[in-house]
Order: structure tokens, then sequence, then C-alpha cells
């Protein structure tokens, strides 16, 4: 399969393994990654690293308020937007068309420019406001994929629940991956 290119957001909702995890797994693939400033603090605390780990796995890397860099414009070709894990502080403004961080400008770019926009929220229970901004960004043409693992597939620890999560963006991002043994799947 050939290879991507995926601009990846990173905020600050729990869940900074799903990104980590999703750009190992796509490695050969171009990852252009984006960490929020609020991101950092949920780095730090859930997995013990810095913004600058995370930059090393990524292909290229730029400060989410560096609003000139490339992707910001809408000349900047790529084949999908993932924002993972999405903050309901980044999906509100994502849905109000705020666009003052290059994450929320680079997912505006993709509904204006109707390219594929993967936006994994992580919150529990979702309020009725939360729960409105998926409903706008999907009519958006956004893909609303949370971060719920699944039980059927008999996780064993949170790295197997962390695999189908990933596994599932990876799918959406047309990335090729074998995170996990597909349901129903031979040997
Ligand atoms: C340890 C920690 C965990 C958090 N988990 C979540 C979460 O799961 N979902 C969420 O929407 N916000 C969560 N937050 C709050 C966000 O970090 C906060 O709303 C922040 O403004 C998001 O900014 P950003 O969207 O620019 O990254 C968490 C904060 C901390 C410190």
């Amino acid at each position: 399969m050939m290879s991507k290119k995926i601009v990846l957001g990173v905020t600050g909702a729990s869940g900074s393994i799903l990104a980590w995890r999703f750009m190992e797994a796509a490695r050969g693939n171009e990852v252009h990654l984006i960490i929020s400033r609020n991101s950092d603090q949920v780095i730090d605390y859930e997995m013990g690293k810095s913004s600058s780990d995370f930059e090393k796995l990524s292909t290229f890397s730029y400060s989410d308020s560096d609003l000139a860099a490339r992707v910001s414009s809408g000349s900047f070709m790529f084949d999908a937007m993932v924002v993972m894990p999405c903050s309901m502080n980044t999906l509100a403004k994502i849905a109000g068309g705020i666009s003052d961080s290059l994450i929320t400008r680079a997912a505006a770019v993709c509904l204006k420019e109707r390219r594929r926009l993967i936006l994994v929220p992580r919150e529990m229970p979702l309020s009725e406001i939360a729960l409105e901004n998926m409903l706008k960004l999907t009519r958006a043409g956004a893909i609303i994929a949370p971060s719920m693992p699944s039980f059927y597939t008999l996780p064993k620890n949170v790295d197997d629940m962390v695999n189908f999560v990933v596994s599932r963006i990876l799918d959406l991002s047309g990335i090729e991956n074998d995170l996990i043994k597909r349901w129903k799947q031979e040997g």
C-alpha cells in the first residue's frame, strides 16, 4: 500500500498513549505532528514523556502556535488529519469554526477542503454540549471515532485495549496495520 501523509494533532484529553502507538504503527508513512500546549502535562503525567519525545517519533513536527506553518494552508496536500486524543475543548473549537491554533486551523482546512478529518474524543459522561458538537462535526463531514476499547476481543491488558482503538484509527486513515487480530480472521 502507498505511504500516507497524515496530520496528527495531540490535545490535552486523556490517552496520550494512543498518539504514541499510532506513530509507532504508522512508521513508513509521513506523520506531521502538532501537540497542543495543554497536552504537555497529560503526556508527562500519563507516560512520563515530553512533547520532544513525541516529536522524535514523527516525520515532521510543528508548534501549535505557529499559524504560518505549511499545514495551515489548504495548498498543503495530505491524506487525512487525526486529532487523538481530542479534548472537549478542541472539539468545541473545531465545531465552532475557531482556528486560533495550528491544530484547529488544520482541522478547519480539512472541513473546508472536504478532506478526511478523524476526531478521537475522550470524556465520560458526555454533556449535551459535547454531543451537539459531535453531531455538528459529523454533519460537516468529520468522523467521530471515540476512544472506546472493545471487550469482545478479550483484551488481556491495557496494551490490547490501546491497540484496538489505534487499529481502528489506522484503518480509517488508510494505513495498513496488523495491531489486532481481526474478528473471525483465519490463523
Ligand atoms: C491529567 C488530565 C487529564 C485530562 N483528561 C481530559 C479528557 O479526558 N477529556 C477532556 O476533554 N479534557 C481532559 N483534560 C482537560 C484538558 O486538558 C483541558 O480542557 C485543556 O484546556 C485542553 O486543551 P487543548 O484542547 O488545547 O489541548 C485533562 C486534563 C488533565 C490535566
